[in-house]
């Protein structure tokens, strides 16, 4: 059985909540899954992943955190063809135009995106938004 790795970056703490979340789910599913920070993850581990999710919020003008989630996801887009990437964030003022912009990415890097069209959650994640991303 091969491991789930959740992948995220957070500046406040709300895309970490929303990791360990769907950590849980992956989890109650049956499966072995770690999370881990961006800050200090090799992105080339994932390459002997077939599944992994990332997260990261919506940052800059809807874009990636520029200083470490950038660079990262900028890598896993050298290996993402074929993949099953599950994409995941909080968001404020926005309409969720980065994860778009950031699935589309992926997609056009080769990726298979899992769970729709990224999971989002505007601010902090609420009980319902919880459960939502827990499935
Ligand atoms: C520098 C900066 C830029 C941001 N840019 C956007 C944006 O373009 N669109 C948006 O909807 N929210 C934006 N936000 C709001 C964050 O996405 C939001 O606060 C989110 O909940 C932060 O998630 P985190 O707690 O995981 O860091 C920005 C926040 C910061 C600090």
């Amino acid at each position: 059985m091969s491991k789930i790795v959740v992948a995220y970056w957070s500046g406040t703490g709300n895309t970490e909540t929303m990791a360990n979340s769907i950590a849980e789910g992956v989890k109650a599913a049956g499966k072995d899954v770690e999370v881990v920070s961006m800050d200090d993850y090799n992105a080339s581990k994932l390459k002997e992943c077939d599944a992994f999710a990332l997260g990261c919020p919506a940052m800059g003008a809807e874009e990636l955190e520029d200083t470490i989630a950038e660079p990262f996801v900028n890598e896993v887009e050298g290996f993402a063809s074929g993949k099953k990437i599950a994409l995941f964030g909080s968001y404020d003022w926005g309409d969720g135009e980065w994860m778009r912009i950031w699935a589309q990415r992926m997609e056009d890097a080769g990726a298979v995106i899992v769970g729709g069209e990224g999971l989002i959650c505007n601010n902090e994640p609420d009980d319902e938004a919880i459960e939502t991303v827990k499935s």
